[in-house]
C-alpha cells in the first residue's frame, strides 16, 4: 500500500576528489564519506554505477587556491581533470554532474570573487561561472550544478554554452539554497577556508516566498532542473515548488543531515538505518524526483536487494 517508493535511479551520489592525494581519506564529520584520489574516485564511481544510482555529483578540492579561484576554470584544475577521467571511463553509463561554484577554489572560501570592500561581486563572478561552465562541459559533464547562488548565474552559463555549441548540457540550478548550519561537515570535506557566512547570497531560513521567486527567476533563465537545499528542514518549500513547476525538482540531503543521523545512530539514540530510509522517503514524498544524498550507494543496494 506504499504510496511513495524510492528507486535507486532517484539517487545521486555527491563525491569529493582532492588534488595530490595518493589514497582516499575518510572524513571525520561525515562517517562513510571519503575524500578521493583520482584513482579511488574512478573505482568508487564504478561501484556506484553498478549499484544503480542515477548519477554522480563531483566536487573538486584543489591543492592551491587564489583570490579568483583560477583552478576552477583551468582545464588542468582538479575538478576538470576528474570529470574528463570519469567521462572517459564511464561514457554515458551514468549521468555525470559537476559542482559549478568558486568556493572550493578561492583562498577566502566565498562562492564568488570579492570587490575592493571584501564583498562578493555578483557580476564579476558571473563571467567566471560562464568560463567554468565551458570548462566543465568540455571536460564531459552532462549536468552542471550551479550552486553559487549568484543572481543571473543560469542565464550567464546558458548563454556561454549556447554560443559554444553545448546545446545538450543540462543546467541544474540550486534555486533555493538556504544559508544553513547543515553545511558544516561539507566545509571539512572541501577543506574550506571560509570565514563568516554566506548570508548575503543564500536564502534566509525564515523566508518562503523568496524561494518561490528564486525558482521562477531560474526557470525564466532556462534552468532544466531546480533544487531545494538542504532537504529535510525545507520540505515545505520543496513541496510547494514541486506542485508549481513543470521541470524535475531535486533536493539535497546535505552533509549536516547525514552527520545528525550518524551521530544519533552511533550513540544508540535513534535507529540509523531506519532514519536513513525514512528521511529519504519523506524527501521523495514531499515532491523531489532527484535526491542528492551521501547514502545513495548504500540505499540503492538495499533497494535492489529488496526487489
Ligand atoms: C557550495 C556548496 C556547498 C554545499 C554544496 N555546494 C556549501 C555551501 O554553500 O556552503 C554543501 C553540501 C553539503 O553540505 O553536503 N559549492
Amino acid at each position: 500500500m506504499a504510496q511513495t517508493r524510492l528507486h535507486p535511479a532517484d539517487l545521486v551520489l555527491p563525491m569529493f576528489v582532492k588534488e595530490g592525494l595518493a589514497d582516499a581519506v575518510p572524513l571525520a564529520s561525515m562517517p562513510g564519506v571519503l575524500q578521493h584520489s583520482l584513482d579511488s574516485l574512478v573505482v568508487a564511481a564504478r561501484d556506484a554505477v553498478a549499484a544503480g544510482v542515477g548519477g554522480l555529483m563531483i566536487y573538486g578540492v584543489p591543492e592551491h587556491r587564489d583570490e579568483i579561484g583560477s583552478g576552477a576554470t583551468d582545464p588542468d584544475g582538479i575538478l576538470n581533470v576528474a570529470l574528463r577521467r570519469l567521462r572517459d571511463e564511464l561514457g554515458d553509463s551514468t549521468v555525470l554532474m559537476s559542482d559549478l561554484c568558486l568556493d572550493e577554489f578561492t583562498s577566502h572560501g566565498h562562492c564568488g570573487v570579492l570587490d575592493d570592500r571584501g564583498r562578493v561581486d555578483n557580476d564579476a563572478t558571473l563571467e567566471l561561472y560562464a568560463q567554468m561552465a565551458l570548462a566543465q562541459a568540455r571536460a564531459g559533464a552532462h549536468v552542471l550544478g550551479l550552486s553559487g547562488m549568484m543572481d543571473g548565474q543560469v542565464a550567464a552559463c546558458r548563454a556561454a554554452l549556447e554560443e559554444t555549441g553545448f546545446t545538450d548540457t543540462i543546467i541544474l540550478a540550486y534555486a533555493a539554497k538556504y544559508a544553513s548550519a547543515a553545511y558544516g561537515p561539507f566545509r571539512e570535506a572541501v577543506d574550506s577556508a571560509l570565514q563568516g557566512d554566506r548570508a548575503t547570497y543564500q536564502q534566509d531560513p525564515a523566508n518562503f516566498t523568496e524561494s518561490l521567486r528564486e525558482v521562477s527567476l531560474d526557470l525564466a533563465q532556462d534552468a532544466d532542473i531546480v533544487m531545494i537545499k538542504p532537504a529535510l528542514p525545507y520540505l515545505d518549500v520543496l513541496h510547494a515548488v514541486a506542485g508549481e513547476v513543470d521541470v524535475p525538482v531535486a533536493a539535497y540531503q546535505v552533509s549536516g543531515e547525514l552527520a545528525m543521523i550518524e551521530a544519533a545512530g552511533a550513540n544508540g539514540w535513534i535507529d540509523r538505518d531506519r532514519m536513513m530510509l525514512e528521511t529519504l522517503t519523506s524527501i521523495k514524498r514531499a515532491g523531489a524526483s532527484i535526491i542528492l544524498t551521501y547514502y545513495a550507494v548504500e540505499v540503492a543496494t538495499i533497494l535492489r536487494a529488496a526487489i
